[in-house]
């Protein structure tokens, strides 16, 4: 799974500085194929909230964005393609205008809960909403009344995942709300059976 993303990140000034700290490098491994994302990756993708994207701008400095919505608002159309709303009101288009010179993406999820994160490598596109309503449609957020104004589709080219070192676990109010909302409920009914035997 790893072996397509090694391959292109593991390039000679990192296997050279490999060398340099380590004495050895690591073997690059030859995977011309891309990585269909697993079942695993897929499920992770699903119930995430957040991704950052990473574009690269014609200055050539690396931009990084950070993108929200609702649990699964990353769509999996297919094991090989991502896609994703971006809404009217979106000013400055910084991500929008990179992908014009430069389609490659990395995109980077946690799981701050599980400590778990996951990199996907990706060609990505962008289109007017109006030119696909199916997918925008397939693709925004249900209970959302924003407008998709255009979409971004991310073909995947390989993916791998991180260790959990040092990931210090984190929890979002819906994660909370899933362990507190019984205990409320618990402790309602343990405060009624006092006041029935007060
Ligand atoms: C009406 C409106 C809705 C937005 N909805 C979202 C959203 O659902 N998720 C998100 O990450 N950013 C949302 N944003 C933030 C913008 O899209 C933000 O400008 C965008 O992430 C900037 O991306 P860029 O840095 O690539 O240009 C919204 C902004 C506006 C004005």
């Amino acid at each position: 799974m790893a072996d397509r993303y090694l391959e292109d990140l593991l390039t000679p000034n990192v296997l050279a500085a490999q060398e340099q700290f380590f004495g050895q490098s690591q073997s690059r491994p030859e995977a011309s194929e891309r990585d269909a994302l697993t079942e695993e990756a897929q499920a992770f993708i699903a119930a995430r909230d957040s991704f950052y994207i990473a574009t690269i701008s014609e200055s050539g400095w690396p931009y990084v964005q950070h993108r929200g919505g609702a649990r699964g608002f990353l769509r999996v159309v297919s094991p090989t393609e991502l896609a994703f709303a971006d809404y009217k009101g979106n000013r400055q288009l910084l991500t929008r205008g990179n992908l014009v010179a430069n389609q490659r993406v990395s995109l980077f999820l946690m799981d701050y809960a599980r400590r778990e994160r996951l990199k996907i490598l990706g060609i990505a596109r962008t289109e007017s909403a109006r030119d696909n309503p199916e997918l925008a449609g397939r693709i925004s957020e249900p209970e959302s009344r924003k407008v998709v104004e255009r979409i971004f589709t991310i073909e995947v080219v390989s993916f791998d995942w991180n260790c959990p070192k040092y990931i210090t676990p984190r929890y979002s109010r819906a994660e909370v709300d899933e362990v507190i909302v019984p205990l409320r409920a618990r402790i309602a009914e343990l405060e009624a059976r006092l006041a029935e035997n007060a």
